[in-house]
């Protein structure tokens, strides 16, 4: 990692601390839905790795993986809250327990608008795992069920975040300076 710490990112959470984190968020979604069935919506592209880790925190044989994909309008570092569904759901959700799985809330504008639209396709239920919530920037407030950690208002990339597209490969998160 000797390389990217030249790029000046500096490291916020390990991976190790980052795979504790997840285990227990995976032990806490497990005693909430036990063996129900129950379906991961993970939001592209920022959450894949996120999700791949979760779903093997989660010992049960019940659990779906489904994909979204959201286009936010804004400039690189800011979304401007007008969003679009560029990869929908391969099956209908209704009646199922749904978690969505999203790697940060910042404004909340994205979550705001996929909890509402989900919630017109008559899920069983609907909660928000997110692994990082930056509550300084909040311009709606989206209940979060299942959090991994409360960051300061910093841009963070890695872990599936990125900027411009770059960085989501790193096995950490870490604050572009
Ligand atoms: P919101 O609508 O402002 O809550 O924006 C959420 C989306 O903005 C996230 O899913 C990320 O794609 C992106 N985002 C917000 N903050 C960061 C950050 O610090 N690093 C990388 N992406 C971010």
């Amino acid at each position: 990692m000797e390389q990217i710490e030249k790029k000046n990112i500096k490291e916020l959470y390990t991976a190790e601390v980052i795979a504790a984190r997840i285990r227990e968020l995976g032990a806490q979604i497990y005693q909430d839905y036990g063996d129900r069935e129950l379906v991961l919506v993970g939001v592209l592209k920022g959450s894949f790795l996120f999700i791949a880790d979760l779903a093997r925190a989660i010992p049960s044989t019940e659990v779906r993986i489904e994909f979204l994909g959201l286009a936010s309008y804004g400039d690189e570092t800011k979304s401007s809250g007008v969003v679009q569904i560029t990869a929908d759901l391969t099956k209908p959700v209704e009646g199922k327990h749904v978690l969505v799985v999203e790697d940060i809330v910042d404004t909340g504008l994205t979550m705001d608008y996929l909890m509402d639209n989900l919630r017109t396709r008559h899920p069983a239920s609907v909660k928000l795992c997110a692994l990082l919530h930056k509550p300084s920037r909040q311009k709606k407030h989206v209940p979060i069920d299942y959090l991994g950690f409360t960051i300061p208002d910093l841009f963070v990339v890695g872990y599936g975040l990125d900027f411009a597209q770059r960085y989501r490969n790193l096995p950490f998160i870490g604050v572009l300076e």
